[in-house]
């Protein structure tokens, strides 16, 4: 499939002058994901495993039929995958469940290149139960310093970390986390928030206990997000939410949970944004991805390759290719974030500028301000990259 073929099932992308390089932020939609969306609400629109009239015997379809989409885009079983509101809300869904077992002094231990979704859930935690957080640093480059897990001891319960990170674009060695966690008992939570829009991830080859990931940014509807959890490490889980459809029943006032993933589905489920999202991922599964994995690599050379070549312009993240996804931040002298990314919109380049939820990335890296982040997705093509370079050339000349 050509990459005009790709960008084509995109309607908003047909605009003509208009860049979007957000997509790290939200990516856009294929056509047919709105539509499958709007079909589901004509047609299918009832509450999911509670009716038995007409509607919701197909909404109950629809909706266990996307989970069993989910799991097989995760090389995964159906009963291992929870939809949740976002993934935001599927990591806090796994630190809660994990605060039970945990006790003070107990550590957790997570990178300084997270995004705050996978941050302040366990540093909330910290605080309520007294415990211990470690902090895995970066480099120079943005990438994970690995060289010593030592912090990874027997006092450690969890590691949470990033699959890649949604600033430098750096992807996460998460099978030598996985070995330094699982030798002294601790649990793996890892957001794959950034990672999953580029091609299907089988989070237990990784040697993850649980995986979080957002719609919004798999070519999905928003509202909805995934958690992933290892079927061995869902079961020793107790809810971490409350509410209707997730419990057998009540003996006395002490509820007995249902099986996961039910469990973790306290309230009605994003019932139509899930079959939005299994239409997404039957979009990305129609991709060759060696091939698109090349056409990202490529746009990602041009685009660091022509930052470089410019003045006064610091690139955060690997300068190389590998292991790093088409995430590319950097920073101008003399020119703020917010207003570089101002004047490319009025050029039709949608970047995002700022410290992008990850405060203690931006100190690490000296980026008081913040940086410039442009994201690519498998629709973008060089003219995006070009367009970006010379609103650049022109809000520099401005702003400087
Ligand atoms: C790495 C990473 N994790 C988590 C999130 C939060 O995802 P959501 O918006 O679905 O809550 C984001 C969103 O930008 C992200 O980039």
């Amino acid at each position: 499939m050509t990459i005009a073929a790709i960008r084509a099932a995109f309607p908003v992308l047909s605009r003509a002058g208009f860049h979007y390089l957000d997509n790290a932020a939200m990516a856009q939609c294929p056509g047919t994901v709105v539509k499958a969306v709007a079909a589901h609400d004509l047609t299918a629109r009832a509450n999911v495993h509670r009716g038995l009239h007409e509607l919701a015997r197909r909404a109950d379809e629809a909706y266990d039929g996307a989970r069993e989409r989910v799991a097989a885009f995760l090389s995964a079983g159906a009963d291992e995958v929870v939809f949740t509101g976002g993934c935001t809300l599927a990591l806090n869904i796994v630190a809660l469940a994990l605060e039970e077992r945990m006790q003070a002094g107990d550590r957790i231990v997570v990178s300084a290149a997270e995004h705050h979704s996978n941050l302040l859930p366990w540093l909330a935690m910290a605080r309520r139960k007294g415990l211990d957080v470690a902090v895995i640093p970066v480099n120079r480059d943005g990438r994970l310093d690995l060289s010593d897990l030592s912090m990874i001891d027997r006092r450690c319960k969890v590691v949470a970390v990033t699959h890649a990170s949604n600033v430098t674009g750096a992807v996460t060695d998460i099978p030598r986390l996985a070995g330094a966690a699982h030798a002294v008992g601790a649990v793996l939570a890892v957001d794959g928030a950034q990672r999953l829009p580029h091609g299907p991830v089988d989070p237990r080859e990784l040697g993850a206990d649980f995986y979080a990931f957002a719609g919004h940014k798999t070519y999905g509807p928003t509202g909805i997000g995934v958690l992933w959890g290892r079927r061995e490490a869902l079961e020793t889980l107790p809810p971490a939410l409350w509410g209707g459809g997730m419990v057998a029943g009540l003996d006395g006032d002490v509820p007995i949970p249902l099986d996961p993933p039910a469990r973790f589905e306290a309230g009605t489920p994003p019932v139509a944004q899930a079959v939005g999202l299994a239409r997404a991922l039957d979009w990305m599964a129609g991709l060759d991805w060696p091939a698109v994995r090349a056409h990202e690599a490529a746009l990602t050379r041009r685009l660091l390759d022509g930052l470089a070549g410019r003045d006064g312009i610091r690139l955060v993240g690997p300068a190389d290719l590998a292991d790093r996804l088409p995430v590319v931040s950097f920073a101008v002298e003399g020119c703020h974030p917010h207003d570089l990314s101002h004047l490319l919109a009025e050029r039709g380049v949608a970047v995002r500028g700022g410290a992008h939820c990850a405060r203690p990335l931006m100190s690490a890296l000296g980026l008081d301000e913040g940086c410039v982040r442009a994201s690519l997705a498998p629709y973008n093509d060089e003219t995006d990259v070009d367009a970006l370079l010379s609103g650049l050339d022109h809000a520099i000349g401005v702003l400087r």
